[in-house]
């Protein structure tokens, strides 16, 4: 019988080696596909790691209109979080002119006033709301006795929550810098009204001489070296790169509340390379609109050398970058005064009492700052064509001009003054009757509870700008009108026309159309009337004016970021420490 058991053990020797050898191959297989896999996770770690460099942060919210921006309800809240979240520790510094808190004399006593300023309403919420510091010329004959030995005072005064700092500003100062450069020069070159523009280097002095002021008052209110200070409007345009060459690390947001001139008429400007240099000290330059944002692109590019990306809206200037954004100005949703306000039959029943207006006589309303850019006197002249084509409205229509009274020591408004008076003294005397005056003309200062009743007892609001950077007597107008009822004449050429689609739009310099205009909006009936006027308190409270506030917040916080992490990297600063360039980012990245 064969022996099988050597037979057996052969084969099983070899399928003992055959098995360590698979096993072998396996194993070095498995290590180099580990080894691999270990370098492949190595190599996207450092990439990881690298990637603040290479992977771009979030863009910022362009026109205030990112998704993300949409969807939020935007309220004091969003922005303490804002605040809270993105910018812990920063200090929030509001630079403006004109102040929010005027006291004045008043025989013995002493009178608080709150200006009518657009600038003033949009941006005292948001203040309250970040618990700031807000440094602005003390232009009450009370306010120096009010204030505390420097300078400050707590507002608002019922319900104290940030600090006003008051800047005196001497009479010459403020004839000069004010009524001279700020409103003889620049306001009429930024604004299409056709009101010649006066230059003088006394006035430009004194601006120099105001902005250095305001610089450092900045300076000695700044707790750190990285406060994030917004500069309003164009009494401060040199103020910005006052402020970089001594806080080198703020982040500084200058918004430009009026319009911007194409390059041409910016051009007329003596002083035109310095007020862009200035205002290029900014981290960030905001404009109402794009087309403003264009505007003020362009005149960059036509008279200073320096490297523009229009992509990205950003402007590289002496070693610095600003961006240039639009930022659409809104109101407070829901507007406190509003809050105060008994409802609309009881503010239109007083109404017509304090002006002695007949129950059945329909109310349009204009209220503003007596100034040569509201188009005032186009509204006589729609309401002279509405009367002399359509007698059957006489005596049953009446338009009453709030015009707060506004620099009035400068010819160009003491001749709107007469000429608005002249005017609606010859409308009522060609169509008045007794018992019915068709034009009421009240050039007082008014209260914001005063103008609110105003807005909710109208039939029609009538806002006719010749050239308005936004107009907020829109927007109001609209967030007082929780009735639902009231049409808004609006005019092209204010910002505000580029949101509220649903007023009806209007060219001020074309007398037919006010004069249709007007007549289609009292003969508008109570359904239409709702529908649009439910389209476009949305617009307003979606795009209220805690949007635009926390929208340039945001910008800010992602400047901070994009500093911190190119500090991180070791990338080099720019000459201000201000932001990394945009074009040298995205130059690394292509690499
Ligand atoms: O429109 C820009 C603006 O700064 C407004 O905020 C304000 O109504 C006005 O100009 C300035 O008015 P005043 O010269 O009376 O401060």
């Amino acid at each position: 019988m064969p022996d099988n058991s050597s037979y057996l053990v052969v084969p099983s020797a070899a399928l003992w080696l055959f098995i360590l050898v698979i096993v072998g191959i396996s194993s070095l297989t498995l290590a180099v596909v580990l080894s691999r896999a270990r370098q492949a996770r190595n190599a996207k770690l450092a990439r990881m790691e690298a990637g603040p460099v290479r992977s771009p942060l979030p863009e910022f919210e362009k026109n205030g209109q990112s998704a993300a921006a949409a969807l939020v309800q935007w309220s004091p809240e969003t922005l303490r979080h804002i605040l809270a979240k993105e910018l812990p520790d920063a200090q929030v510094i509001v630079v403006s002119n004109r102040e929010p808190y005027i006291h004045n004399r008043d025989g013995d006593d002493i009178q608080l006033v709150v200006p009518a300023s657009g600038l003033v309403s949009a941006l005292e919420p948001i203040t309250r709301a970040c618990a700031g510091t807000w440094i602005a010329y003390g232009g009450g004959s009370a306010d120096t006795l009010v204030v505390d030995e420097n300078d400050r005072i707590a507002v608002p005064p019922e319900n104290p929550s940030y600090t006003l700092r008051r800047v005196w500003l001497s009479e010459e100062e403020q004839q000069g810098y004010y009524l001279g450069f700020a409103n003889e020069g620049l306001w009429p070159l930024c604004h299409i009204a056709f009101t010649r523009p006066i230059f003088r280097a006394s006035d430009w002095e004194a601006y120099e001489a105001v902005n250095r002021k305001f610089a450092d008052t900045v300076v000695a209110e700044a707790r750190n070296e990285r406060p994030i200070v917004l500069v309003q409007d164009y009494h401060f345009a040199l103020l910005p790169r006052m402020i970089r060459e001594r806080l080198p690390e703020a982040i500084i947001i200058t918004f430009w509340h009026i319009p911007w001139p194409n390059s041409e008429v910016f051009s007329i400007c003596p002083w035109r390379e310095k007020i862009l240099e200035g205002l290029l000290g900014s981290s960030i330059v905001g404009f109402h609109t794009q087309f403003h944002c264009n505007n003020f692109i362009d005149s960059v590019d036509r008279f200073l050398e320096s490297r523009i990306e229009r992509e990205d809206s950003a402007i590289s200037y002496g070693g610095q970058i600003s961006l240039v954004h639009a930022y659409p100005i809104s109101i407070e949703w829901e507007p406190a005064r509003q809050a105060q306000l008994p409802d609309v039959a009881e503010c239109r029943r007083h109404v017509r009492e304090k002006f002695g207006l007949a129950d059945d006589v329909r109310l349009c309303v204009g209220v503003e700052r007596l100034d040569y850019t509201k188009g005032i006197l186009d509204r006589f002249t729609a309401l002279d064509e509405l009367l002399r084509l359509h007698p059957e409205w006489i005596g049953k229509v009446a338009f009453l001009q709030i015009a707060a009274p506004s620099r009035g020591t400068l010819p160009a408004y003491q001749q709107l003054h007469d000429e608005c008076l002249r005017q609606a003294e010859d409308l009522n005397r060609r169509y008045g009757r007794d018992g019915y005056t068709p034009v009421l003309m009240v050039t007082e200062h008014h209260s914001q509870e005063q103008v609110y009743e105003i807005y909710r007892a109208a039939d029609v609001c009538m806002v006719t700008s010749l050239h308005d950077g936004m107009n907020l007597v829109a927007k109001e107008f609209v967030a007082a009108r929780d009735d639902e009822q009231g049409v808004l004449l609006l005019s092209m050429f204010a910002g505000a026309s580029k949101e509220l689609l649903e007023a009806l739009i209007v060219n001020p310099y074309d007398a037919t159309m006010m004069g249709d205009a007007l007549l289609q909006a009292l003969t508008m009936s109570p359904d239409e009337q709702r529908q649009r006027m439910q389209r476009m308190r949305e617009v307003v409270r979606d795009n209220n004016v805690y949007r635009w506030a926390g929208s340039m917040l945001l910008d800010a916080a992602r400047l901070r970021k994009r500093v911190a992490v190119d500090r991180a990297v070791g990338a080099a600063p720019t000459s201000s420490g201000n932001v990394i360039s945009l074009l040298d980012r995205r130059r690394v990245a292509a690499l």
